[in-house]
């Protein structure tokens, strides 16, 4: 090993025998060393690769080391690594261009590095290394809420990454998200919310589904959540008539909209039938269900060519954890008409007009007639309503 006063001692010995010889001083002894290029500044994700490049002409015996210099840490002298980092590498290419290598880059190596070659004064230069890291939602808290009708729903979502991420809060099939205040006597609906944090203030069951967080700092790749909410209350169960008349030998369908969360127990049943007697075991009645959303169906009971024993009170209801609910439709009997209007037509009020089987109604108005049935069937004894229902219907047939 040369020590480098004994190096340079050397190269002047050199210097000193070519100037005897040649009678002049090379070239390359008054030439300083030089970059030949900037350090580059990079922008690079965690994990991946990177290396600076310095190129120097004219080093000939000095070095060139890395140095950290926000640490002022000593990386690399020449190709010998001095920190005790096994990310860090340095390659030579035998002529003029050094590289230093930072593999696997991790948070802590972000900062400025430095070339350095140990003229007197110091030559330097430096590049700036960002490391930049994706988002990330660390939360490791349920991801699910629930609350009663008229409560309060808090999301958090806590998004880590470099730059720090920018939180957004969406609902699935781009719903819109409502905010409630005041007791809910306000309401602001958005598209988006953004913030670490959803606070909904008097939830009702429409603010029920699916809300993404999203997290994204423009690193890809953006990260996002999906958070259920659930929103509780009493089930609520409608029919669409309280009164049904359809004559004997048609089919009848009763309609039950019913809305419940949680998850409901729904049925049909005879007020005036023994518990035990179910109505699904009856080969003439069909309960269909119709889906509508998260809350709420309907299910629509028909009956089969009605005989005497079908009519009665039929009731429909919803039962779920926060309480029961029903609702009742009483079927009665209508008696064909004599005049020959109602001979082809049976009269069925309401809903169920419309939909008797065996009653094709190609001549029926439905919904200019529907008002008036409705009025009437609340005040009326069926056979004259029936008979009322024949005169309306003949006047709207001009
Ligand atoms: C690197 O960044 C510094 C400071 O932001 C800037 O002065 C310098 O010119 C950049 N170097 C290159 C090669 O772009
Ligand atoms: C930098 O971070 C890595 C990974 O998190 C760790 O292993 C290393 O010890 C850290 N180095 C310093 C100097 O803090
Ligand atoms: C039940 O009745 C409702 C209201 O008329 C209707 O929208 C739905 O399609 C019906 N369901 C079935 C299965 O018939």
């Amino acid at each position: 090993m040369f020590s480098p006063s004994s190096t340079k001692a050397a190269w002047w010995l050199a210097t000193f025998f070519s100037v005897f010889v040649t009678g002049e001083m090379p070239i390359q002894a008054e030439l300083e060393p030089e970059f030949l290029q900037a350090l580059e500044n990079h922008t690079v994700t965690q994990g991946r690769d990177v290396h600076f490049t310095c190129v120097v002409n004219h080093l000939s015996n000095y070095r060139v080391a890395w140095i950290k210099s926000d640490s002022k840490a000593i990386l690399a002298i020449h190709t010998n690594m001095v920190a005790l980092n096994p990310r860090l590498s340095v390659t030579y290419n035998n002529h003029n261009t050094w590289k230093l290598h930072v593999s696997n880059v991790q948070a802590n190596d972000s900062g400025t590095y430095m070339c350095q070659v140990n003229t007197d004064p110091m030559k330097s230069q430096m590049g700036h290394l960002s490391v930049v890291i994706p988002p990330d939602i660390v939360d490791s808290v349920t991801e699910g809420s629930s609350a009663q009708e008229g409560g309060s729903i808090r999301l958090t979502c806590t998004a880590t990454g470099v730059p720090p991420p920018t939180v957004l809060w969406r609902r699935e099939h781009n719903r819109p998200i409502v905010f409630r205040h005041d007791g809910g006597r306000e309401r602001k609906v958005v598209d988006s919310h953004k913030g670490e944090t959803l606070e909904l203030a008097h939830v009702q069951r429409t603010d029920m589904g699916a809300y993404y967080c999203i997290a994204s700092n423009g690193i890809p790749p953006t990260i996002s959540r999906r958070y259920h909410v659930e929103v509780h209350f009493i089930p609520q169960v409608k029919v669409t008539n309280q009164l049904v008349g359809a004559p004997l030998g048609s089919d009848v369908e009763l309609q039950c909209f019913i809305e419940a969360s949680p998850k409901a127990m729904n049925s049909w049943y005879r007020e005036d039938a023994l518990l035990s007697d179910k109505l699904t075991e009856n080969p003439k009645l069909r309960v269909s269900e119709t889906i509508m959303n998260e809350y709420s169906l309907w299910i629509n009971l028909t009956i089969k060519s009605l005989a005497p024993a079908d009519y009665g009170t039929y009731v429909c209801a919803s039962v779920n954890a926060l309480g029961k609910m029903e609702s009742q439709v009483s079927l009665h009997r209508l008696e064909l008409s004599m005049n020959g209007f109602g001979a082809e037509e049976p009269m069925v009020s309401g809903a169920a007009w419309q939909r008797a089987r065996n009653a094709p109604s190609h001549r029926a108005r439905p919904a200019a007639s529907h008002a008036h049935q409705y009025f009437l069937t609340q005040h009326l004894p069926p056979q004259l309503y029936a008979l009322l229902l024949t005169v309306l219907r003949y006047i709207h047939s001009f």
